[in-house]
């Protein structure tokens, strides 16, 4: 097993051990604001949804997923990794029409190339910067010309979990130094605040208070000349 696999593997043990859990009301707010920017960010590169192809490193046991299915892309054209055993057989049951990729997505040889690669807080749980450029190379690398590296991802640490990292903007657009079209935006109000102030997260939810990055990163159709 690579030190990566120990690694998130026993960060994910600690947290069922302390059952962190966040308020059912700032979920629905936070992933309502997620999904309306998720969406006007592909309208930018993507005029429909239904013949893209799609995949998520770092799957979990598929939240996302009915996202993206909703949105229009077909089941069967969502491919999804994840490196635990126990949400690898979520993913199993619960989307059988998909296409899984089990493992440490650094070691997963693949010649497939899609229009949208997905990664929602999986590099804050890398804590390693060399694993994380190599993600996100092997990234960059799944993503057809003219697709796009889809991000979701937090760029403050949270003082109360040592086990995740910040990505900041700057680390983020040095992940993907090829990239054109590029977006960036903040959301998400601070989880702090967020889960305190239940139905005021809307008034409340001022960029100086988001903590997480929307970003879509676009691969050219033609490679630049070395
Ligand atoms: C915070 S969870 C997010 C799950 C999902 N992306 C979401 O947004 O709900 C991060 C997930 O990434 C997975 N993960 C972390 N490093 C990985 C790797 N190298 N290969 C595959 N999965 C990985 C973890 O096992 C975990 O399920």
């Amino acid at each position: 097993m690579s030190n990566l696999e120990d690694q998130i593997k026993a960060q994910y043990n600690r947290r069922e051990v302390s059952g962190i859990t966040g308020s059912q009301t700032y979920w629905r707010f936070a992933d309502a604001e997620r999904e309306k920017k998720t969406r006007d960010v592909l309208l930018m590169y993507f005029q429909s949804f239904n013949k893209l192809t799609f995949m998520e490193v770092g799957a979990g046991q598929g939240g996302n997923i009915p996202f993206f299915n909703r949105l229009g892309i077909p089941l069967t054209q969502i491919t999804v990794n994840e490196l635990l055993p126990e949400r690898i057989t979520a993913l199993q049951t619960n989307f059988p029409q998909c296409h899984l990729l089990p493992g440490n997505a650094l070691n997963i040889e693949l010649t497939a190339q899609f229009d949208i690669v997905y990664q929602s807080t999986v590099f804050t749980s890398i804590l390693n910067p060399a694993d994380r450029v190599r993600l996100a190379n092997a990234m960059w690398n799944w993503v057809k010309p003219g697709g796009i590296i889809l991000w979701y991802d937090f760029a403050f640490n949270n003082p109360s979990n040592p086990d995740v990292r910040k990505v900041t903007r700057s680390e983020l657009i040095s992940l993907f130094p090829l990239a054109q079209n590029s977006i960036i935006e903040k959301l998400t109000l601070a989880p702090p605040i967020g889960r305190r102030v239940g139905r005021l997260y809307p008034y409340l939810n001022w960029p100086f208070l988001q903590t997480h990055l929307l970003g879509a990163f676009q691969k050219p159709l033609i490679p630049p000349v070395k």
